[in-house]
């Protein structure tokens, strides 16, 4: 069986990791719809990345990178949305792995973990780059910035994160993260972008969920907004 396509409730699927992981490790749970307001989850995902019922785990095709515990781990300081971490990270760990598994900033997913999907997308030095292909131990002295960082230290959604909600872009949710921290870095270097360049600076964040219009839509009013 394909374990890599979307999550159907009507099949059943052995146990895995990754199911395990969303029953909270105690097996299979039985499907049950979540009430959850489509207002509620597309705030989640467009701030902190919530993806409900872990469709994170189940759209991915990839294992994240894991650190090899077996090799000396280096300490090292990280500033990641403006806070500065001293961490244990191995050599070969990526900064997609280090910021979900060691700081717990899960709002940055894991798609395709080889620079291919965008949903790994963080800003460093307000460029952006995929996580997932991006050592750790080369992001020391620059500053990181996650989807968790966009909005303002009391909630205040930044304008792209309201704009994606307004044009009802995320779906699954699962590459919104990535969006709005393309969304937002495009918007710091380039306020007023036609949208053949917005829709150039996006072409990195892939949207199974073929929202691609809606996202675009999205920056081209928060970009008028700001
Ligand atoms: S996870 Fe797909 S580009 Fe990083
Ligand atoms: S909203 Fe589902 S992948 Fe983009």
């Amino acid at each position: 069986m394909d374990s890599t396509g979307p999550y159907d409730p009507t099949i059943d699927y052995p146990e895995g990791p990754a199911i395990a992981e969303i029953a909270g490790g105690g097996g299979i749970k039985p499907w049950r719809p979540l009430h959850v307001s489509r207002r509620n989850f597309l705030r989640g995902v467009v701030c902190s990345g919530i993806v409900i019922g872990g469709s994170s785990y189940l759209f991915s095709t990839a294992t994240p990178a894991r650190a090899d515990t077996r090799g000396v781990e280096r300490m090292m300081s990280l500033t990641v949305n403006g806070r500065t971490h001293h961490v244990d990270v191995a050599p070969n760990e990526t900064l997609g792995y280090t910021v979900r598994y060691r700081l717990g900033l899960t709002g940055t997913k894991i798609g395709c973990n080889q620079a291919e999907c965008g949903a790994c997308t963080v800003m460093a030095d307000g460029k952006t780059i995929y996580s997932c292909s991006t050592l750790t131990h080369r992001m020391r002295g620059k500053d990181i910035i996650t989807v968790e960082g966009i909005a303002a230290p009391d909630g205040t959604l930044h304008p792209v994160q309201q704009a994606f909600i307004e044009e009802l872009a995320p779906q699954c949710g699962f590459c919104t993260p990535g969006q709005v921290v393309a969304g937002v870095a495009l918007l710091n270097s380039n306020p007023n972008p036609t949208e053949e360049e917005a829709r150039v600076a996006m072409s990195g964040n892939l949207c199974r969920c073929g929202a691609y219009e809606h996202y675009l839509r999205g920056v081209m009013k928060a970009a008028r907004e700001i």
